[in-house]
């Protein structure tokens, strides 16, 4: 199953670069040795945007690094190569292929793993066994810590955050850049896109067709009634009610716990969270070289909900080469749509809060 998810997202990236050239991108991967940091950076590996890979954990990163590395997947890169001339014009060279760098870091080793990095995905912490809310202790001290050392090493980077819960860890990286003097809100994202894989994937096996032919916004956090599906939005979804709607938004808003039981208590989704994490920072790299009209929800610092004191919120982005280059609104809503948007905004309100009253204490 992961070999075929791993295909087609090889099969999707190439067909989405190969005709671009690309300039270096150096991504680092904090957790690399978890259950999601291992085909995380699998799937980043095999990213042609990638043309420098930086694993970093605690425990295991430089036996991830060493058994990755072995793949024999190369990268196009555009050389810029001074050349005598006349004009002594700089010339870019066409093309040259290089082998992506991977480099793996033991736990005292993050600044060197850090240093000159484009992009930083942490998937570092533990998985759940409960609520997601109740990683908050643990996990909320692991990103923080993170946090800073990226700021001081990298502060230009953009931090795309993984670990959970999503909607408190990235106001906690929002609040250590700014204690640091280097946020940018346009550089900092949390990754909901495992909610748009998966309502994609349980709303097309409702309407019987391939979810290639699927695109749903999701809105909102990254927890329980946080998570807003915008079914109306699609040709699909809209014609959906009754209880195969709720049922619909039931499951998409609590897939995790799907994932969790089968699992029986040895963690969460990593697997479909690799691959959309690794979608992911395919479109930020893809945005980050140039491309054009790359949208996707994202969680980020964002003015839609800021007068209610909800200055978090994931709806679709632009990327550009900035990071965030244009928040859009959430567009026209059902009844229904409305209803789950008044139930998420004051959770997520908390949630927010949280992750900000935790780095102000700290
Ligand atoms: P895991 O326990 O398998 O892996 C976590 C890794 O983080 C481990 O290798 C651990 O050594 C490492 N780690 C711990 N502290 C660290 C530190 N200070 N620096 C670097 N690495 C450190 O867990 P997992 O299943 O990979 O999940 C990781 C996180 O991702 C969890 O918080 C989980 O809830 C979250 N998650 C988020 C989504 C999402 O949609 N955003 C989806 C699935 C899981
Ligand atoms: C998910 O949505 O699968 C992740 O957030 C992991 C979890 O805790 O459910």
């Amino acid at each position: 199953m992961f070999a075929r998810s791993a295909a087609r997202a090889l099969k999707s990236q190439s067909r989405q670069f190969s005709s671009s050239a690309t300039r270096q991108s150096k991504v680092a991967v904090l957790g690399a040795g978890g259950g999601i940091g291992q085909p995380l950076s699998l799937l980043l590996k095999l990213n042609p945007h990638v043309t420098e890979l930086s694993l970093y954990d605690i425990r295991g990163a430089p036996g991830v690094a060493a058994d990755v590395s072995h793949i024999d997947t190369g990268s196009e890169v555009r050389v810029p190569r001074l050349r005598p001339h006349s004009t002594s014009h700089v010339h870019a060279h066409p093309h040259r292929t290089a082998l992506i760098q991977v480099r793996g870091y033991p736990a005292d080793k993050l600044d060197q793993a850090l240093e000159g990095t484009d992009v930083v995905v942490i998937p570092a912490g533990v998985p759940r066994k409960m609520t997601r809310d109740d990683l908050f202790n643990t996990n909320a001290s692991i990103v923080r810590d993170l946090a800073a050392a990226i700021a001081r090493v990298s502060p230009k980077a953009k931090v795309l955050v993984i670990s959970n819960p999503v909607n408190s860890t990235v106001p906690i990286v929002s609040a250590v850049f700014e204690k640091a003097g280097v946020y940018d809100p346009a550089h900092i994202f949390g990754v909901t896109t495992l909610d748009v894989v998966r309502a994609q994937r349980f709303l097309a096996a409702v309407a019987g067709t391939d979810p290639k032919n699927v695109k749903v916004t999701v809105v909102g956090g990254h927890s329980g009634a946080t998570i807003v599906p915008l079914l109306s939005q699609t040709p699909q979804g809209k014609s959906i009610t009754g209880e195969a709607y709720e049922k619909l938004v039931h499951r998409i808003q609590f897939g995790g716990d799907e994932v969790v039981q089968a699992k029986e208590g040895a963690g969460s989704a990593t697997l479909s969270m690799a691959y959309a994490g690794a979608r992911f920072t395919g479109d930020i790299l893809r945005a980050l070289n140039g491309e054009k009209g790359v949208v996707t929800p994202t969680f980020v610092k964002s003015p839609l909900f800021a007068e209610q004191g909800i200055d978090f919120f994931s709806s679709n982005v632009e990327l550009g080469p900035n990071g965030v280059e244009k928040i859009h609104g959430l567009g026209e809503l059902s009844e229904q749509e409305k209803k789950l948007l008044e139930a998420c905004l004051p959770e997520l309100k908390k949630n927010i809060e949280k992750g900000k009253k935790f780095v102000q204490q700290s």
